[in-house]
């Protein structure tokens, strides 16, 4: 179904950014550097900068960056780490996939671990604390910090939808054992594919993210130093990120005036919450504009019949899935979001007439008697 207004338009994005693209595209393509050579590197030191850390390691993706850092902080069979209940379900999938197991806490209104209910949730188990910074809005780290102090355990920030986002200038991916990020096509920095990292300040961390990206070996000298994977960031969507990255701050600012126009005509509908939270020192990037629609799907339905492309992420909890084998303990704010959440358009390239024009149709749905 084609739209009046796209959830974004990657399009009109390189269209933006057409000429860097295409001669990014030229340079790698016409030197043959497709694996582990100068862009890589110059992104991962670009995107280290930008988040405030020594090191970044460029992976597959967030799901890699995730698997990575769990093995890398020794994580596996008999371990349970804390993800919180509303998330991608990658989170917990990579807590199951080395063999962990996840304890799921319930998230409050800002759509994050609620961190007054992680202590309960904490046992002689507990190794690892994996908070989510969602839609470009971070966790409470000073507390989630606190806590990992306390009971000595190590903290994994998925940071996959907050690249730029900062508690009192300390950016998003920098205060954990790692920050995982995810480069996928529509995420705040996205790729022409696939694409991840992780941060770190850890050089060992940094050594073996880098080996086991690739297949565990040492690059140097040959040797294998683990089972690993094959998991490595290639050199084109490097180029393309680093291109991207340059923009980045720019993209953020314009994100942060879209969601003040949405905040000024959107904040008198009583049923509509939207996500602007206040917090002091805490900075959003606005990954995603989720409002919160007490009508759910019936909203969703009628901005989608109206042209507008939109997002319900996640209606269904990811522990419902059966297949996935998850204690459901009852997370009451997380079904209670669930039901309700429907992200807008928000991204760099959207024009003021279309961010206009979803302002209409909301209006127009909150004044048809609903
Ligand atoms: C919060 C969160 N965690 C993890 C991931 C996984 O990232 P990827 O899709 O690159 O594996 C994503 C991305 O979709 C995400 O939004």
């Amino acid at each position: 179904m084609s739209y009046k207004v796209s959830f974004v338009n990657p399009a009109k994005n390189y269209n933006m950014i057409k000429r860097e693209i295409d001669t990014a595209y030229f340079e790698v393509m016409s030197k043959g550097d497709l694996i582990d050579r100068g862009q890589l590197m110059s992104f991962e030191k670009n995107l280290a900068s930008f988040v405030g850390t020594k090191y970044a390691v460029g992976l597959n993706s967030g799901y890699d960056a995730l698997n990575i850092s769990l093995r890398a902080a020794g994580i596996g069979a008999g371990d349970e780490v804390i993800v919180p209940a509303h998330t991608f379900v990658a989170t917990c999938s990579a807590v199951v996939n080395v063999g962990a197991k996840p304890v799921l806490v319930d998230v409050g209104i800002d759509f994050n671990i609620d961190v007054d209910k992680i202590e309960e949730s904490i046992t002689d188990r507990t190794r690892a604390i994996i908070p989510v910074h969602l839609s470009g809005y971070m966790a409470d780290m000073p507390k989630v910090l606190e806590i990992a102090k306390k009971y000595n355990l190590t903290v994994i920030e998925d940071a996959c939808q907050s690249l730029g986002s900062s508690i009192n200038g300390k950016g998003a991916g920098s205060l954990g054992l790692t920050g995982c990020w995810s480069f996928y096509p529509f995420k705040i920095l996205g790729g022409y594919g696939d694409g991840g990292a992780i941060t770190t300040n850890d050089p060992d961390v940094a050594l073996f993210a880098t080996r086991m990206r690739y297949n565990g070996e040492d690059r140097e000298t040959g040797e294998y130093r683990g089972h690993g994977f094959t998991c490595l960031l290639d050199n084109l969507q490097a180029a393309f990120l680093d291109v991207k990255l340059r923009y980045l701050p720019v993209w953020i600012k314009r994100r942060k005036d879209i969601a003040e126009r949405y905040r000024e005509a959107l904040s008198d509908i009583a049923d509509l919450l939207l996500p602007h939270y206040n917090r002091d020192g805490f900075d959003h990037v606005y990954q995603n504009y989720t409002v919160r629609s007490k009508q759910g799907n019936e909203f969703s339905e009628y901005l989608k019949k109206n042209g507008i492309e939109v997002l319900t992420q996640f209606r269904k909890p990811y522990y419902k899935h059966e297949a996935l084998k998850l204690e459901d303990r009852g997370f009451p704010q997380t079904e209670a979001l669930s039901r309700e959440v429907c992200s807008l358009p928000m991204n760099a390239e959207i024009s003021d007439d279309e961010v206009g024009y979803v302002i209409k149709a909301v209006h127009s749905f909150y004044s048809e008697d609903n």
